[in-house]
């Protein structure tokens, strides 16, 4: 049985160690495909291999196609929109994701670039406080979860919106359920979103939803840059100037904000939400660990298609 981790955007080199000691252990071999240039690549690293570790790496249906012994492919990570579930399916091939594994980092960010903001992006002048601030987390999955608990030992006040997760699991973390998301917006200055992108959230959070946000209002995207309307929050720049924008992944609009709204939005320069050697090697060993459990015992666990 072989394994091959295929980042563009490698794994911290610890992360990469405990991966491949993890494979030799159980007497499977690995591969590494890191940084590559060519989709070509990718596709011939998929076609060798009976089991695939990738990021955020577009597992497209012509790399699926072209691989001959593939059984599975684990998105190390939370959001698998980058993988060709249906192409997949076609194949028999079982995708997973790994829930939770890097939700810490991706809350620790969010949560910084909070502050980043409201100290003037560290300019020296007086800023403001989050403490006392209305956050409402849009989607209670496993980044909501660490977003509010974070928040609140900063003293904010934490509202949630998510239709599909059970009042009682959320109000247990002291956190008050919402029942819009209209209600949402228009109850926080703060809002981070924590929805995936999927035929139903692309191109959702408009101008409609966002001009509900009272005065100095805040959204926090480390979800997916998709998920954003560009041509309504691009209106909401011009419309309320008391409103900002911080994101993991700049928008594709990104020279209008620059020409335009300066000082009023930060996005990282590259994506970094799990950029941290935790995440990493939690991600990682979680997606090889479900690997051998897949092979060993069937174990289909975290399987999304
Ligand atoms: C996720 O969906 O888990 C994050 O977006 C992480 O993406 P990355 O592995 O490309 O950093």
């Amino acid at each position: 049985m072989k394994i091959t981790v295929a980042t563009v955007k490698p794994f911290a080199p610890m992360a990469v160690k405990l991966i491949r000691n993890l494979t030799k252990d159980v007497g499977y071999e690995f591969e590494l495909l890191e940084k590559y240039a060519n989709n070509s690549e990718l596709i011939e690293a998929a076609k060798n291999t009976d089991a695939l570790i990738v990021r955020s790496d577009k597992i497209t249906r012509e790399v699926i196609e072209a691989s001959e012994r593939l059984k599975i492919i684990v998105r190390a990570g939370a959001g698998y929109d980058n993988v060709d579930l249906e192409a997949a399916s076609e194949k028999g091939i079982v995708v997973m994701n790994t829930p939770g594994q890097n939700a810490n980092a991706v809350a620790e960010l969010a949560i910084g670039m909070m502050v980043f903001l409201a100290r003037g992006f560290f300019n020296g002048k007086p800023g403001t406080e989050l403490k006392e601030r209305k956050l409402g987390i849009h989607a209670y999955g496993n980044v909501g979860k660490n977003i509010a608990k974070i928040a609140k030992g900063f003293g904010m006040k934490v509202y949630a919106f998510d239709p599909f997760v059970k009042k009682e699991y959320i109000e247990k973390d002291d956190v008050k359920v919402i029942d819009s998301i209209e209600k949402l917006y228009a109850k926080c200055q703060y809002i981070s979103l924590n929805i995936p992108a999927n035929a139903k959230t692309v191109n959702s959070i408009d101008y409609n939803l966002l001009s509900k946000m009272p005065k100095d209002a805040v959204l926090v995207n480390t979800a997916r840059k998709e998920i954003i309307n560009e041509p309504d929050i691009l209106k909401m720049m011009e419309i309320r100037p008391d409103f900002k924008y911080l994101s993991d992944l700049a928008p594709n609009c990104k020279e209008k904000f620059e020409e335009k709204f300066k000082g009023r939005f930060f996005f990282s320069p590259k994506k970094m939400g799990a950029q941290t050697i935790e995440a990493n090697i939690n991600a990682g060993i979680g997606a090889a660990n479900q690997i051998v459990n897949f092979f060993e015992n069937n174990d289909k666990t975290f399987q999304v298609n």
